[in-house]
Order: structure tokens, then C-alpha cells, then sequence
């Protein structure tokens, strides 16, 4: 089974509108590097101009959040019918949005539902935090975030799943090529046995924490790494051009 890889920026809080249209004139090409799909995750303001600035390339425009419901009276969400109109993927369960926003796993199935409802491809972040890692908790912790948000549910199409160890995050201090590989492969054995191993072959895991151009080669020479979901290093063109093509260099 060959996996296309992906290349995701996620841009969190930051950047004018302006600033936005600089950093997207800036990764001008990135849609005709070959082999991968590229994700751009700008802020919920910034969505319709780098939608626009992308419009009919190879780019894939992505929420960083949304609400489970349609619409309603939910002050300050974005809903899913909402994101649809400026977005065609959705980042889910960032370890932020779980750390400061209250996001729990029972939230991350309806809102997985949601994005398969209306269409939206999306990533699952999932990951540890660093006393989880001292105590031996990662495979049991990446067991349940998967396990939960996915439910008895078929597969969301598309569903893709970013591995990313709360310690590892903003931090400089990356996985290390070895312990991204055994979390991926752990995640794809959880996905095996709630999805059957058939669907579970062709579900991207990618990881994420601290990657910049100079390790991103090393997490694609592991097998279960089909690439990667990157904050930081994605605010500078140069560093998310040189990783997104590491990432097509590794096929
Ligand atoms: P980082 O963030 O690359 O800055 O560590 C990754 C993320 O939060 O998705």
C-alpha cells in the first residue's frame, strides 16, 4: 500500500491578513512539488484570502477547530457548514485545543462525525504529555484518544491521524525517529483492530512536534511516518518548502 505523504502547516494563532498573503506569495510552488499533499491551516480570519490565493492549485485548506453542530446558538464556534465554505480539511483534537479548550476524546467522535458529514477530511491529533511518557502511559493513552474518537463508526474518509507528543510540541526537542515510529505503528495497530487491517493500511499517521528541515528526513524513513504536521518551522516559506520537499524526496 502506498500512502501519498502530507506536508501540514498549522499556523495556530498567529499573523495578520497581510502577513498571511506574504507567507502564502512566499511558498509560491509548493503546489507543483510532486507526490504530496500539502495542508495549509491558517486562522478561521485568514481562511477566505489563502482559500483565494490557492484557488485551483494542488493546496489543501484546512480549520484548525470547528463545532459539531450545523448552527445555532453557540457564541464565538465555527460550524462545520461554515468551515465547508472556506475549507476542505480540519485539524482535530490539537493537543492545544485539548490542553486549554477542554477537548476530550467523547467531543473529538462528535466532531469527527461532524467533519464526515459534511465533508471535511480530518486530522486527528493525538499524543502524550510528559508524565504520561515518564509513567509508561503512551500506547495506553494513544489506544484511548484513537479508540474513543473513532467509536463503532466506520472510518471517516480520508481520516488521517497526527501523532504528536505534547512535550515534543513548540519545544525544539523532537521524538526521536525511533519513538515516532513505535507511537505511529502502535496507532496503526489500534486502527487494525477497530478498523480491520485494510482500512487501517491506508490511513496517513503523521508526526508531529519540533520537525524543521534538517529532521524531517529522518521520521520519513520510518514506515508507519507518512509525514508530517508542522507549527513553528510552518511561519517560515523557506523552512515549509525545504520539509514539504524532504517529505516528496522521501517517496
Ligand atoms: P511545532 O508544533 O512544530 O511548533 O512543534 C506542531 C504542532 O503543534 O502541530
Amino acid at each position: 500500500m502506498t500512502r501519498t505523504p502530507i506536508a501540514a502547516g498549522n499556523w495556530k494563532m498567529n499573523g495578520t491578513n497581510a502577513e498571511a498573503r506574504a507567507l502564502c506569495r512566499g511558498l509560491a510552488g509548493i503546489d507543483a512539488i510532486d507526490s504530496v499533499d500539502v495542508v495549509l491551516s491558517p486562522s478561521f480570519t485568514q481562511l477566505p484570502l489563502v482559500r483565494d490565493f490557492w484557488r485551483g492549485a494542488n493546496v489543501h485548506i484546512a480549520g484548525q477547530n470547528m463545532h459539531t453542530q450545523p448552527s445555532g446558538a453557540y457564541t464565538g464556534e465555527i460550524s462545520p457548514v461554515q468551515l465547508a465554505e472556506v475549507a476542505d480539511w480540519v485539524i482535530l483534537g490539537h493537543s492545544e485545543r485539548r490542553q486549554f479548550f477542554c477537548e476530550d476524546d467523547q467531543a473529538l467522535a462528535l466532531k469527527l462525525r461532524a467533519a464526515e458529514a459534511h465533508s471535511l477530511t480530518p486530522i486527528l491529533c493525538v499524543g502524550e504529555s510528559e508524565a504520561e511518557r515518564e509513567n509508561q502511559r503512551t500506547s495506553a493513552v494513544l489506544t484511548r484518544q484513537v479508540s474513543v474518537a473513532l467509536g463503532d463508526s466506520p472510518a471517516p474518509s480520508g481520516l488521517v491521524i497526527a501523532y504528536e507528543p505534547v512535550w515534543a510540541i513548540g519545544t525544539g526537542q523532537a521524538a526521536t525517529p525511533d519513538e515516532a515510529q513505535a507511537a505511529c505503528a502502535h496507532i496503526r495497530s489500534v486502527l487494525t483492530e477497530t478498523l480491520g487491517a485494510e482500512t487501517a493500511d491506508t490511513v496517513r499517521i503523521l508526526y508531529g512536534g519540533s520537525v524543521n528541515p534538517s529532521n524531517i528526513a529522518d521520521f520519513m524513513a520510518q514506515p508507519d511516518v507518512d509525514g508530517a504536521l508542522v507549527g513553528g518551522a510552518s511561519l517560515q516559506a523557506d523552512a515549509f518548502l525545504a520539509i514539504t520537499q524532504a517529505i516528496a524526496d522521501s517517496v
